[in-house]
């Protein structure tokens, strides 16, 4: 038997573990015989040395068997869940779930909250008057059934080994490791026991991982975790490196989502959406490649996607009338000041930061820097020119949206600086960089 001391020893001399250290180490943590210092010491050893493929494996499943919670759903369909690394305006979820709904797939969807400048989509739907989201098991489980889909927050603690090493992690400076990363995600996701998962990892200066190779190797290492536990899973790497879509906040991303359902072709967010949506009716085995991007548009077009939103927001006590006039959101949430940013020069957009741009919506109030901050629903960001344009100095760029009473005219110098131009045309990046099926 192996002690705390020797556990940590054997990965500070970068040894692998053996599947029953690594039970014995997440039990132990999770009940509290293994001490913070002691985990923390191991994590800071992971972050230096590694994990092997097996050991990742190991760890994962250790995690998501640290507590009781596993959802059981039917044999009577495809259960498919996504996941996104975390972005700036990313609002995939609020179009894939109802298209692949209406495609025949279930999508029972649990998802976080924004803290820092990620944002969250359980924050988002929040702006929807009445919308419910903290939905017990047999609720979320009964309009997964009846909408095909349904999106909430977690409700208890799905898996205690994340929630208290992710907490450790996150003030120890260990949260970029690769198979903590992994570990992380994935025993949530197998905890949620749907048949399959389909990852969208950000790849970019407003996503965990800067660059495409070690997104790469997150999103190979996700997918075959998740295999291991017996779930279907692929991965898209999708570009990070500006915001997705011409909207970041609450309400203002609800809208976007909203008209991307009615069939508007929304820059950068229309080719991620429709890739994941694809993929995941891909994973179902609902047809060839082909045959899933022509039902997703299909779904959009019939109106039958739009349809699935509109039940699942009845059905989780929302106002259904947004599906048929977003417009009414923007009224509801209309904010004190709207302040316009113009172009500082004449040029292309050779660039948004993403990073900047979710620091300033976080300052407008549309994101907490602590968990229990609230949030204005009203406040964001909608840009009127995106990577690419030409521009001439004076043209409006974006608006500035908040409630709060803050230095406005600060904070849209601080945004001014988000935009990067340059002289000559810019070759636009795909959004969709790369899909990576199964390992
Ligand atoms: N999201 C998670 O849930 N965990 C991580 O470690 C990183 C992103």
């Amino acid at each position: 038997m192996i002690t705390a001391y020797e556990f940590i020893d054997k990965k500070r001399r970068g040894m692998e573990h053996t599947p029953e250290e690594i039970r014995f180490f997440i039990n132990g943590y999770v009940k509290g015989e293994i001490t913070d210092y002691q985990a923390a010491a191991w994590l800071m050893a992971v972050c230096l040395n590694g994990m092997t493929d097996r050991e990742t494996v190991e760890l994962t499943l250790a995690m998501a068997h640290s507590g009781n919670n596993m959802y059981s759903f039917g044999t009577d369909g495809f259960y498919c869940d996504k996941h996104s690394t975390g972005g700036v305006g990313d609002k995939v979820t609020l179009f894939a779930a109802p298209v692949c709904a209406a495609c025949g797939i279930y999508v029972p969807k649990m998802s976080g909250r924004g803290l820092g400048f990620t944002g969250g989509t359980i924050d988002k739907l929040e702006a929807v008057p009445g919308f419910e989201t903290a939905l017990e098991e047999e609720r979320f489980l009964s309009v997964v059934k009846k909408a095909g889909c349904a999106v909430a927050g977690q409700t208890g603690t799905l898996v205690p080994a994340d929630k208290k090493l992710y907490a450790l992690r996150s003030v120890t400076a260990t949260t970029e490791s690769i198979p903590l990363i992994c570990s992380s995600i994935m025993s949530k996701k197998i905890v949620m026991g749907a048949d399959g998962v389909v990852l969208d990892v950000k790849v970019g200066d407003g996503a965990f991982m800067k660059d495409e190779e070690s997104a790469e190797k997150l999103a190979r290492l996700m997918i075959s975790v998740g295999e291991a536990a017996g779930q279907k899973c692929s991965a898209v790497l999708t570009d990070m490196s500006k915001p997705l879509g011409y909207t970041v906040g609450n309400a203002v991303e609800v809208i976007e989502a909203i008209e991307a359902l009615h069939g508007k072709d929304v820059p950068s967010f229309h080719e991620v959406a429709y890739e994941i949506s694809a993929q995941m009716l891909l994973l179902s085995g609902y047809g060839t490649e082909d045959e899933c991007r022509a039902a997703v548009e299909n779904a959009v077009k019939s109106g039958a996607a739009l349809e699935r939103m509109r039940t699942m927001i009845a059905l989780q006590g929302g106002d259904a009338r947004i599906c048929d006039d977003p417009s009414l959101l923007g009224e509801i949430h209309k904010a004190k000041t709207e302040y316009p940013v113009y172009a500082r020069q004449d040029g292309y957009i050779s660039g948004i930061s993403c990073e900047k741009t979710g620091m300033v919506s976080l300052k407008l109030g549309a994101g907490r820097e602590n968990k229990t901050d609230p949030i204005d629903m009203s406040a964001g960001i909608v840009f009127s020119a995106f990577v690419g344009d030409h521009v001439k100095k004076g043209d409006l760029l974006a608006t500035l949206r908040t409630s709060r009473d803050i230095d406005i005219e600060d904070i849209a110098s601080e945004f001014s600086a988000v935009f990067g131009y340059c002289e000559n045309e810019v070759i636009k990046r795909k959004n969709v960089i790369k899909v990576i099926k199964s390992c």
